[in-house]
């Protein structure tokens, strides 16, 4: 038996997926009760009033090509919140099976886990190295029922890049026992190659990317799963059917047309940019302890009065993320990165 049906619920492995309306595009639909006008006018025939196409074949290639996988390798669905559901979904049983978090993290890998009624494995990342991954911890906390490792590089809300050779070491270590998923959101953002070349020899790890972030289109919701084509396929049997809307579809193929990813590329720099800058100057800011570097487009910053530092950007008209629920961050902000006058007019407000 191959080992992602091992991995996986046995009774997702053995679920007949649901058939949609099959995709024949040289054909006039008359199969999917759809109306055959559009009363938003454009063309009847591809307009919103026809279902999209399930997993549109012109949006996985272009993500392939992208990021260097086979389109077999590539699940879309509506950002990779989409993709963290369905993996903890696929691979969990309630009341049985486990998922490991290092935090402080992104937060939708526990809440996915606990709605599928799983238990949630935390092993904190080590704050007094640079919320560095603590290797020897993951792997001596993952037991028989740990279906899924869930690591974040750049990790949120730390902003920090995790050690790619421990990454690589853990999943090899959890060799077709646990999914190990890296979550590269705001890799982009980093100097660092994706871990995605790192897929064929290591097939029990997964790498989550997003057009939310570097792209600019968190409105469209769109986001991929890279990982073992097996893994593709038993996710492709849960997810809703048709996951990517019509416009989302059209504002991802523009987004990645080669002059929209040029300019892209120019934007990231300016964006690098902008966050040295702040890097450089919030340290100098009475009422601010400590500002950790960053490889993503936020910074995490510690103040002696966090409460007061968002009074004031409320009253600049600016919001900054409360990340004092996090564990361990008692007294952090999160700060996303924004255009040159809004970081300026922050700057301003807590000087
Ligand atoms: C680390 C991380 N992963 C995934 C997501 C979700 O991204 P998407 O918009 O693709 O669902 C976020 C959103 O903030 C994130 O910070």
């Amino acid at each position: 038996m191959s080992w992602v049906r091992e991995l996986a619920r046995p009774d997702i492995a053995a679920l007949k997926a649901y058939e949609h309306a099959a995709w024949r595009p040289q054909l006039e639909r008359l199969h999917a009760n759809e109306l055959p006008w559009s009363p938003l006018g454009g063309d009847p025939a591809g307009g919103l009033n026809r279902y999209p196409e399930p997993q549109p074949r012109a949006l996985i290639n272009r993500l392939a090509a992208l990021y260097e996988v086979t389109p077999e390798s590539v699940l879309v669905g509506r950002g990779s919140d989409e993709a963290i559901d369905l993996i903890c979904r696929a691979f969990c049983r309630a009341g049985h099976d486990e998922v490991l978090v290092c935090p402080p993290t992104f937060g939708m890998y526990s809440v996915a886990a606990r709605i599928q009624g799983a238990q949630v494995i935390e092993v904190p990342l080590r704050s007094e190295h640079g919320f560095a991954l603590d290797e020897t911890a993951v792997l001596e906390h993952c037991g028989p029922s740990t279906k899924v490792v869930f690591l974040c590089s750049p990790n949120n809300p730390t902003g920090n890049l995790l050690d790619a050779q421990a990454m690589r070491r853990i999943a090899r270590a959890r060799d077709a026992r646990s999914l190990v998923v890296v979550d590269e959101a705001y890799i982009e953002f980093a100097d660092r190659a994706s871990l995605s070349a790192a897929l064929r020899e290591q097939p029990n790890l997964a790498v989550l990317r997003t057009l939310s972030k570097a792209h600019g289109l968190a409105g469209a919701r769109c986001g991929a799963l890279l990982a073992d084509p097996q893994v593709i396929a038993l996710l492709r049997k849960i997810i809703p059917p048709y996951a990517v809307p019509r416009l989302t579809l059209e504002a991802a193929l523009a987004a990645l047309e080669p002059a929209a990813l040029e300019d892209t590329r120019a934007l990231l720099t300016t964006l690098r940019q902008e966050r040295a800058r702040m890097l450089r100057e919030l340290p100098g800011l009475a009422g601010v302890i400590r500002v950790w570097p960053s490889d993503a487009n936020f910074l995490l910053a510690e103040f002696t009065d966090p409460s007061t530092a968002l009074e004031r950007a409320a009253a600049a008209g600016l919001l900054v993320r409360d990340a004092r629920s996090y564990p361990g961050l008692a007294r952090a902000l999160r700060i996303s990165i924004g255009t040159p006058r809004q970081n300026s007019r922050l700057l301003e407000a807590w000087s």
